[in-house]
């Protein structure tokens, strides 16, 4: 193996920032990716955890310059899924042996949503109980709100960064959006006792390979137990992604982008869960499995009722907008066998890195 893939996979942390910068740009993909994959087999297995995604409401507090559901957008059609909705879609789920879904909706910070997700929360516990593993993926709350989803029943909390660089997320977010204020959220979600997920969008306009470089950094430094990254995708109906023009190349150039950084960053934090994007799908239709084959472990098939799905767009070309859960179920399951790894079936499929960190390994 080339000399630094192999320092990489060695050890956990062992490369400099330089280094890192040599990854994101490694010339010979297939190496990069093939040392990747070997730290997430040696570690994980050739094992794949899922997912169900109920993306349970698309109106949003915030007006993120990106995103294709800011609150800006006149052109959405908002929806939110009622309590009874969601803990049938989460049973569905439950039911097809998932082991474990995602609670995703844009930012909203009043009580009423608050308490709804709070009772969502019971239901689902009494009816799957505690080995079902529940992510929220719900934005910036104040931590009394974090505990209270926690005693609940959620386990684990999404919340990218969107990057490690201040200055960068000024300019993708208006003023009273704080990377600040994101930071703190990551650090109540670790004193409430989640597993801590966050991550970035690659190749946003302004962003270096120094910038993604110290995104792998800051999600070490954070002692983040999940990642979840995915290429930017500019949307037209959003103030960043307006008039760009974008061909097949442009396509193929983010997919690149979006598995350095999986490869990348499995070669440098070796144990934590990494999720393979469905932006990556949105590129390419073998998007995801080849984030698995460049070191993800995580995929998050699409559980949200066939109805809702398609305002859901957070970016443009997002897959399975016409498939309805059961479809997605088999299709992704003969795409993960495909490339020769197993689903872990009725798995919460909790984080290595957390568990050895609560077993007092680390
Ligand atoms: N392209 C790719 N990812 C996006 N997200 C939002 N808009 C886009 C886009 N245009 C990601 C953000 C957010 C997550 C839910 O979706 O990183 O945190
Ligand atoms: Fe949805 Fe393949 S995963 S159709």
């Amino acid at each position: 193996m080339e000399p630094l893939l192999s320092k990489a996979a060695s050890k956990p942390r062992a490369l400099t920032h330089r280094e890192l910068v040599e990854l994101l740009t490694f010339p010979d993909a297939g190496a990069l990716f093939a040392a990747a994959y070997e730290v997430k087999v040696r570690e994980i297995g050739r094992r794949v955890s899922l997912r169900g995604l109920i993306e349970f409401a698309n109106v949003c507090e915030k007006d993120c310059f990106y995103c294709g559901i800011r609150n800006a957008n006149g052109k959405v059609d908002r929806y939110m899924m009622s309590a009874d909705e969601i803990v049938s879609a989460a049973k569905w789920s439950y039911k097809a042996h998932y082991g474990s879904i995602v609670l995703q909706s844009g930012e909203i910070s009043s009580k009423s949503h608050i308490a709804l997700v709070e009772n969502v929360l019971r239901r689902i516990r009494d009816i799957a109980g505690d080995g079902f593993g529940i992510t929220l993926s719900l934005g910036e709350q104040s931590e009394e709100t974090y505990r209270c989803w926690r005693e609940a029943g959620a386990h684990r909390y999404l919340l990218r960064i969107e990057t490690s660089n201040p200055a960068l997320y000024a300019t993708l977010h208006p003023s009273d959006h704080s990377w600040e204020r994101r930071l703190e959220c990551l650090r109540s979600l670790r004193r409430c006792g989640y597993q801590v997920g966050s991550g970035i969008m690659a190749g946003l306009p302004g962003q270096t390979v120094d910038d993604l470089a110290s995104d792998i950094e800051f999600f070490a430094s954070e002692d983040l137990d999940m990642i979840g990254m995915g290429p930017y995708i500019p949307h037209a109906d959003t103030p960043l992604g307006h008039g760009v023009r974008w061909n097949t190349e442009d396509k193929t150039r983010r997919l690149e982008l979006g598995l350095h950084m999986i490869a990348a960053t499995r070669l440098y934090m070796h144990d934590v869960n990494i999720a393979a994007a469905t932006a990556l799908q949105a590129l390419d239709p073998e998007g995801r499995e080849k984030g698995l084959l460049a070191g993800a472990n995580v995929v998050m098939p699409n559980a949200t009722p066939l109805v809702y799905r398609r305002n859901y767009r957070l970016y443009p070309d997002k897959p399975c907008l016409g498939e309805d859960p059961g479809a997605c179920r088999g299709c992704l399951e003969r795409r993960i066998n495909g490339v020769g790894e197993q689903i872990l079936w009725n798995e919460r499929g909790d984080s290595p890195h957390w568990r050895k960190k609560k077993d007092g390994m680390h």
